[in-house]
């Protein structure tokens, strides 16, 4: 598996450093100029540190790169975090950067699109624009860390979403899952509640039950 990461200016850089750590596989990697300052800006690392990552780091003005061409394959260019600027271009189809001539050569050859938008709050235009490239094929995932998997620290709330993207991105499922252990169980649903969800009603039936779908 050979994954490209573009990390943007936007914030949350360590989200796309992360990426680089827990992909499988090949792993090249641009960081754009304003990705450069915002990585040092929130980490402290340099391009050297993220080089140190991956097993090759472009540069983003380099439309001389062999990334640049169509006829070098990949499985995936997961831009983690985009910021709303890149998506604007990608939607547009503008390709004067190597991160979003990759993003439009995985969307021009039917592969592996991961937009990892982060901005706040969104305007229209933004939200019309990851909605262009998201009916283009592209899978948006904006930077949204989730709670369910109870994360002690900001490393463990990086590394679970990270994990997501990298399923996204065409690698192994997340080494946990919600209640991943009942999955195999002989139960119904309803015995699978813990017993706090569990309230019922006068005749005995489940009520406020976030099982029950009629
Ligand atoms: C500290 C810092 C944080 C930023 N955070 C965001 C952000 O979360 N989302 C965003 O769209 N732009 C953010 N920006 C602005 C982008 O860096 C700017 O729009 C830049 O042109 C993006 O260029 P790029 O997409 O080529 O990296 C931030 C800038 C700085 C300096």
């Amino acid at each position: 598996m050979r994954t490209v990461v573009i990390i943007t200016g936007a914030s949350g850089s360590i989200f796309g450093v992360e990426l680089l750590r827990r992909l499988p596989g090949e792993k090249l990697a641009v960081l754009t100029k304003w990705g450069k300052m915002v990585l040092k800006e929130e980490t402290g690392l340099r391009p050297a540190d993220v080089a140190a990552l991956c097993d090759g780091l472009h540069s983003d003005e380099d439309l001389a790169s062999p990334l640049s061409s169509g006829s070098n394959p990949f499985d995936a260019v997961v831009a983690l975090p985009a910021s709303a600027g890149f998506v604007a271009k990608v939607a547009c189809g503008l390709t004067d950067t190597l991160g979003t001539r990759l993003c439009h050569n995985a969307l021009k050859e039917r592969r592996r699109l991961v937009i990892g938008l982060r901005e706040s709050p969104l305007t229209s235009i933004a939200l019309e624009n990851a909605a262009r490239v998201s009916r283009e094929g592209a899978i948006v995932m904006p930077v949204s860390p989730f709670f369910y998997l109870k994360p002690d620290s900001i490393d463990r709330l990086v590394g679970d979403f990270v994990d997501r993207v990298v399923q996204a991105a065409g690698g192994d499922p997340p080494p946990e899952g919600w209640r991943r252990s009942e999955l195999a169980r002989d139960a119904s649903p309803g015995d699978a509640k813990p017993d706090e969800w569990k309230t019922s009603d006068a005749a005995g039936r489940a009520a406020s039950d976030p099982w029950t779908t009629e």
